[in-house]
């Protein structure tokens, strides 16, 4: 196996060649905050949350660590002022958009969001793909995609209704971040606040920002960590 070496927030890391940024980052322990991402499933960029900067010959280059392959020589930096200003506005405006989601509460808050600047929308998807991604590539299946485009996009059976070839695993809805029970306190209007209580939530922001801490919202949705 070809092994590539990069530099992740001054840790040299080796990882076979072929691996992303974002998952070299975890194997280290540096844990980038990521949605839509999911181990052993091909990434499409969605959520955003996982930007870094990629410092090449001194310019920096704001980029979706799963999507970058790790390359020798690279120079990575997961948690500067830039993105953690970039990420808050990122977390702030998908609470915006689903606000009684539990996971995407607690990944907010990870990211320093206390209040939400935005209307609420209470969609009830936030188009991470990972329901079409594990449709498609584990059980290979292909019975939802997603439909439309701009404000109209979302996923959907084809024609609207479920085909035959529906395996009825119901992985779709366990890795979907918008089922995941939400907290007793959802946020209703006029309360654009996250209360913080959430254990996983405070043992991260308080203990060992920037790193993994093996959290209990990583447990619930399958992080990296708990998948191996
Ligand atoms: S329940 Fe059907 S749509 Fe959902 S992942 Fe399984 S095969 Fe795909
Ligand atoms: S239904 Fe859930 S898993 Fe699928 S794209 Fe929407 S938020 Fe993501
Ligand atoms: S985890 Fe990289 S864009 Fe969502």
């Amino acid at each position: 196996m070809q092994y590539v070496e990069l530099n992740i927030d001054g840790a040299i890391i080796r990882t076979p060649k072929g691996t992303s940024v974002l998952d070299a980052a975890i194997e280290y322990g540096i844990c980038i905050p990521h949605l839509c991402h999911v181990p052993n499933l091909s990434d499409m960029g969605a959520c955003r949350l996982c930007i870094v900067e990629n410092i090449v010959n001194g310019h920096s280059k704001i980029t979706t660590s799963c999507t970058l392959l790790a390359e020798d020589g690279m120079v990575i930096r997961t948690n500067t002022e830039r993105i953690r200003h970039l990420r808050h506005n990122i977390a702030e405006l998908l609470v915006a958009q689903a606000p009684n989601s539990r996971a995407i509460q607690d990944i907010a808050v990870r990211c320093g969001v206390t209040h939400v600047r935005y209307p609420f929308h209470n969609d009830d998807c936030v188009l991470c793909g990972r329901c079409v991604r594990v449709c498609t590539e584990v059980w290979k299946a292909k019975a939802i995609g997603f439909v439309g485009r701009g404000k109209e996009r979302h996923v959907d059976y084809p024609f609207g209704i479920r085909p035959d070839f529906c395996k009825q695993c119901e992985n779709c809805i366990q890795i979907c971040p918008m089922t995941i029970k939400p907290c007793d306190g959802p946020m209703k209007e006029g309360e654009e606040r996250l209360c913080g209580n959430c254990a996983s939530q405070l043992i991260l922001a308080n203990e060992t920002p920037g790193s993994c801490v093996w959290c209990k919202l990583g447990e619930g949705f399958a992080c990296g960590r708990y998948a191996q």
